[in-house]
């Protein structure tokens, strides 16, 4: 997650043509240091072992999700682009959104839709992506400003975990998009607190469109994590790259094997790295040496799948009302829309 120099402060305010895309690095210098190494010191010391996931995500792990995304086995996302391709008009007329939040927004590829049918509808001034990737930022920025000539781009390079603030001068009204499931990446804990804290940041007439991946056939679920040109078992390891590089720790990937298995009493695909033998992985930016069994498992990201009556209830426990839900032909994938409830 290399920081770049020259980050500029959100703004939306009028630019000229050549400063349409900004990009506000909120992450504070330390993140890198501090973060990564409380999560790793956290994470490899308890029992079982586990990494959040918001640490895949470097210049290669977020290539690696977007080849992910063309995999014949990763339905979520063309089921996810089909929803949207059919309803963005109507979710444009029903929002009328002069701002376009999105967290979490990657490569922003699905967005378009979104761009498109709001630019279309003449309501909207400016999109604000906000990502962890810089590295994804600045590539989905510069193509967009090349293909929407009259938008501005305001993106945020943050970590929606513990920051959540919407830019207030942002005009309204504000659709705030997460899409892909990431929501699926929390547990039921942090996606209360994550609604909870969304729900604060929003205004009354602020609406949030929320991609949310359904409970279907195992054997669907466990075949898009683990495909058959081994491109999620290297996003997978690619975790451990990113700790040799900035903890100078001296994981072997090869010596770690990619594991997706289908929680039934959770109703998650749990992804995990095995140790293929006893192994001792020494991280000395930490001063740890950590001891792994042969087999020994460490989860490196849960992708909870949804139904429909238990996500309504548990945006409506965090102050949220489900005002349409809609899904992809197959039922494989939800997309909702969610107002402040009154
Ligand atoms: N929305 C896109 C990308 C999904 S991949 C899609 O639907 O295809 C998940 C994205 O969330 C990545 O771009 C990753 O960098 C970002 N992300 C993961 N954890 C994050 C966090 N804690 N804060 C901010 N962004 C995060
Ligand atoms: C970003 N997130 C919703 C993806 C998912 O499906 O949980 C990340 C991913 N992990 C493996 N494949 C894709």
């Amino acid at each position: 997650m290399a920081r770049q120099a020259g980050a500029a402060n959100a703004d939306f305010g009028a630019h000229a043509d050549g400063h349409r895309f900004t990009l506000d690095d909120r992450l504070p210098a330390d993140h890198l240091a501090n973060a990564l190494r409380s999560d790793v010191v956290e994470g490899l010391t308890a029992s079982p072992k586990s990494l959040p996931p918001k640490w895949f995500y470097d210049a290669r792990g977020s290539e690696l999700f977007e080849e992910i995304t063309l995999l014949p086995e990763y339905y979520p996302t063309r089921a996810e682009q089909q929803i949207l391709t059919r309803r963005a008009p109507e979710i444009a007329a029903l929002t009328r959104a002069m701002t376009l939040f999105e967290l979490g927004s990657g490569s922003s590829r699905k967005t378009r839709l979104l761009l498109d049918a709001l630019t279309a509808a003449g309501t909207l001034a400016c999109y604000a992506p906000l990502d962890v990737s810089p590295s994804a930022l600045e590539q989905a920025g510069a193509a967009l400003i090349r293909d929407y000539p009259g938008l501005r781009v305001a993106a945020t390079v943050t970590d929606f975990e513990g920051d959540l603030s919407l830019p207030p001068r942002a005009p309204g009204p504000r659709l705030v998009a997460f899409l892909g499931s990431t929501i699926g990446n929390f547990d039921a804990e942090q996606r209360h607190s994550f609604f909870t804290a969304l729900r604060h940041t929003l205004s009354a007439d602020d609406v949030l469109l929320l991609g949310a991946d359904l409970v279907k056939d195992r054997e669907v679920l466990v075949r898009a994590y683990d495909d058959s040109q081994g491109v999620t078992a290297e996003f997978n390891r690619n975790v451990l790259n990113v700790l040799n590089r900035e903890l100078d720790a001296d994981f072997d990937p090869d010596a770690f094997e990619h594991v997706a298995l289908w929680n039934e009493e959770d109703e998650r695909i749990e992804m995990h790295l095995r140790s293929r033998t006893a192994q001792s992985v020494k991280l000395p930016a930490l001063g740890l040496s950590v001891d792994f069994e042969e087999g020994e498992r460490m989860r490196t990201e849960i992708s909870v799948k949804f139904r429909r009556d238990s996500l309504t209830e548990e945006l409506g426990r965090a102050g949220f009302t489900v005002r349409h839900w809609w899904t992809d032909e197959e039922n494989r994938f939800a997309l909702l829309l969610a107002v402040p409830s009154r």
